[in-house]
């Protein structure tokens, strides 16, 4: 498989998803997609922000961590500080959070509600170093608005 990721994801998104299905319906379609779309990845999925933490949504992958704090790991820090964050070393991030020893890189991009504060994220993980480009990161970041159009 290609590892561009391809435009036609965006698109694709949209189509899935629908404001009239529940948001663990949404999310777990969403991460379907994304596993079969995006090439050289080994885990994408959803954490929401539950009671001042993220907590583990709908992914497709290895069993993950079921709770990571505001702040901490790559998830937290781009959930506290509002941006995507595009990782192409996870073992040089500080207070990385392994959930899978074979995760090398990643990008983590957040969900708003539609007053826009930080309802999640979406997390991508790959088994290669930099593997997330500026242009994978533009088109990602797209495909996070089609979430939050479907759930926030
Ligand atoms: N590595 C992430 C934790 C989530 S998992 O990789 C699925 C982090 O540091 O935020």
């Amino acid at each position: 498989m290609s590892m561009k990721t391809d435009d036609n994801l965006v698109r694709q998104m949209e189509a899935l998803l629908s404001r009239d299905d529940w948001v663990v319906t949404n999310l777990s379609n969403g991460a379907a997609l994304l596993m079969d779309a995006v090439g050289g990845i080994n885990w994408a999925g959803f954490y929401l922000v539950r009671e001042n933490m993220l907590a583990l949504g709908p992914f497709q992958g290895k069993p993950a961590c079921t709770r990571i704090p505001l702040e901490k790991g790559v998830c937290g820090v781009a959930a506290a500080e509002n941006r995507t964050l595009r990782v192409a070393d996870t073992g040089a991030f500080p207070g990385y959070i392994a959930c899978d020893s074979a995760t090398r890189s990643e990008i983590v991009v957040p969900l708003h509600d539609r007053n826009g504060a930080v309802l999640g994220v979406m997390d991508i993980d790959s088994a290669s170093p930099a593997r997330f480009t500026e242009d994978d990161q533009r088109i990602l970041e797209a495909v996070a608005r089609a979430v939050e159009r479907a759930i926030g």
